[in-house]
């Protein structure tokens, strides 16, 4: 009988076995990540030049030219989609946020040079009307300060069939009204849109992780907080109410946002759902990684790829990421 060697024991499963080697590791892991699943939010402005964002070290407030060659640089790196978010300037702003479907806008321009010049990437607008509303709400605001369901999905209708008569492939409807999806999908219908898709932010969280974002739109709510619309964090249960209504309603795609500190409802939704998930990295979650690697605590490329295999592990399909270009070209090295 061959002797064991005496430092070994009898051990059936050896875990160990499956990692041995960069060969073996590759064929038993379970999650990709790639850039086709990856989003690049942009944010856009007026004029020429472009701004860097204090709030979020490494993204710029960026003019048109610089959003299309953000786009195609991106797009290069195998990026195949983008989502647009407006720096509105302030005497644009009022209470009835109106400037939110004007056709002649900063956003349906930008969709118009975006699918001009490079017809292949796919252009997702957000449907909200917190960069256009002076009370920085995503609904209009009445003047007790509440915020009005009903008002708003009529606009919320407007401001997204004006990104769809632009060009719009997806609209991302990012406000949580109630009912808004099916408006706005019978709104689309009703003028001819019915390839427009919508990627539905049904699970949208109210969060302190906004708050960077909020300094790059100057969009923070003037009065109040936006709990009676986006959701309680210690809500799970809800979330896939909002899922179900959103799926009935007509929803293509569903959302859900912050992304890592609610892997558990991307988990839920994704056992609740048969819809594609999408999940927000956004920009608090952003800033946590950047500001951690900036003062060398964290190695930020490592950070930043385990983040979002974890968020893909908990069951999202694609994830909207501002590190979407770092990403991609550190998966391709
Ligand atoms: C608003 C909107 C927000 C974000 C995307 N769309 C902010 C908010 O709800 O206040 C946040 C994204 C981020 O923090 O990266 N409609």
């Amino acid at each position: 009988m061959r002797r064991m060697n005496d430092a070994a024991f009898a051990l059936p499963h050896r875990l160990r076995r499956n990692r041995q080697s960069a060969a073996i590791r590759g064929l038993v892991r379970e999650t990709s990540l790639a850039a086709a699943q990856l989003i690049h939010p942009l944010f856009i402005k007026e004029g020429t030049g472009d701004e860097p964002i204090a709030s979020m070290p490494g993204c710029a407030r960026l003019s048109l030219d610089g959003l299309v060659r953000a786009a195609e640089a991106a797009h290069q790196l195998g990026i195949n989609a983008v989502v647009l978010f407006p720096a509105i300037a302030g005497d644009l702003k009022s209470p009835q946020a109106i400037e939110c479907a004007n056709p002649m806008g900063l956003v349906p321009r930008a969709i118009q040079r975006l699918k001009e010049e490079l017809p292949d990437l796919a252009v997702i607008t957000d449907v909200a009307l917190d960069p256009y509303n002076s009370d920085g709400h995503d609904g209009l605001v009445s003047p007790a300060g509440i915020i009005l369901n009903d008002e708003t999905v009529g606009l919320l209708c407007a401001q997204a069939l004006c990104h769809a008569e632009a060009g719009a492939d997806i609209v991302a409807p990012s406000d949580m009204m109630d009912g808004r999806v099916g408006a706005i999908r019978a709104a689309l219908d009703h003028e001819g849109h019915t390839s427009v898709s919508i990627l539905s932010y049904a699970a949208k969280y109210a969060s302190a992780y906004y708050g960077p974002f909020r300094g790059a739109l100057d969009s923070a709510p003037r009065s109040g907080d936006k709990k009676t619309y986006q959701m309680d964090p210690a809500n799970a249960r809800e979330a896939v109410r909002e899922a179900q209504m959103d799926e009935a309603e007509g929803a293509d795609i569903l959302m859900v946002k912050p992304a890592g500190p609610y892997l558990d409802i991307i988990a839920g939704l994704r056992n609740a759902t048969n819809l594609p998930l999408a999940a927000y990295q956004v920009s608090g979650e952003y800033l946590m990684i950047k500001s951690a690697s900036a003062a060398g605590w964290l190695d930020e490329r490592q950070a930043v790829l385990e983040s979002l295999l974890g968020i893909r592990r908990a069951g999202a399909d694609m994830i909207l990421t501002y590190f979407a270009r770092d990403a991609a070209r550190w998966l391709r090295e």
